[in-house]
């Protein structure tokens, strides 16, 4: 099978896979981290198919979307192996995927630069304007406020005072981890494509603020 059938199949499993998910794990999420981690693939020499794979299924084994981790992973490997017959590559895109899974947005090395483009991709998704827009619809979902002006800090400085003191309004996330990705990027490009996101984010909260405090000060 050609690589790019099996793209458009993986495709189809990941729309079935995650279909109803409201959590920011929806196709659509998978999409752009696909189409991001393409982009950065081929400006940092990376093999762009197992890019692309290890993006689509990023969120296929997710723990809300399967009885187990170990068991959303199965299903994932279940499906390399039946569409790849290249075991070297099956158990990198493996790789990648079980250290995405295990270590969420977070801070797990990866090892190859296949795994670094991934992860940027995925971080970045969480950035700029769709980021913010991801952050309120998540804050939605579980019932929490926007914002909160006793709770939010303003002040990045203010940050490590405030870590244990979050009542998890959106404008928090900014805070507890958006504005902490720029620093986590892996490769040039992904980073030089977080510090614009980044930027956005910080004009978007002066923006935010400037709102709320209008005629109060
Ligand atoms: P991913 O698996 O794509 O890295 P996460 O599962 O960590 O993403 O989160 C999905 C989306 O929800 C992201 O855009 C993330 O920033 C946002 N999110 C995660 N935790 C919170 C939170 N406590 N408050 C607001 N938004 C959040
Ligand atoms: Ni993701």
């Amino acid at each position: 099978m050609n690589e790019s059938l099996i793209i458009a199949r993986t495709e189809d499993f990941v729309k079935e896979q995650l279909g109803q998910d409201t959590t920011g794990h929806d196709w659509w999420h998978c999409d752009r981290v696909r189409n991001t981690a393409a982009e950065i693939a081929q400006i940092e020499s990376a093999d762009v198919f197992v890019c692309t794979m290890a993006a689509l299924l990023h969120d296929v084994a997710d723990e809300k979307l399967n009885p187990s981790k170990e068991e959303g992973l199965l299903k994932v490997r279940t499906w390399l192996s039946s569409n790849l017959t290249d075991e070297q590559q099956i158990n990198h895109i493996m790789m990648i995927i079980e250290t995405m899974s295990f270590s969420g947005g977070g801070g797990e090395p990866m090892h190859t630069l296949e795994g670094q483009v991934v992860q940027d991709a995925d971080r970045l998704d969480a950035l700029g304007a769709i980021g913010i827009a991801r952050t309120f619809i998540f804050s939605g979902a579980k019932g929490r406020p926007a914002y909160d002006p006793e709770v939010s800090p303003r002040d990045e400085s203010l940050q490590k005072e405030y870590r244990d003191y979050s009542k998890g309004t959106a404008i928090n996330h900014f805070y507890e981890k958006l504005l902490k990705l720029k620093f986590l990027m892996n490769t040039t490009y992904g980073r030089k494509l977080a510090e614009e996101r980044h930027d956005f984010m910080l004009n978007y909260l002066d923006q935010f603020y400037k709102e709320w405090n209008q005629g109060s000060q």
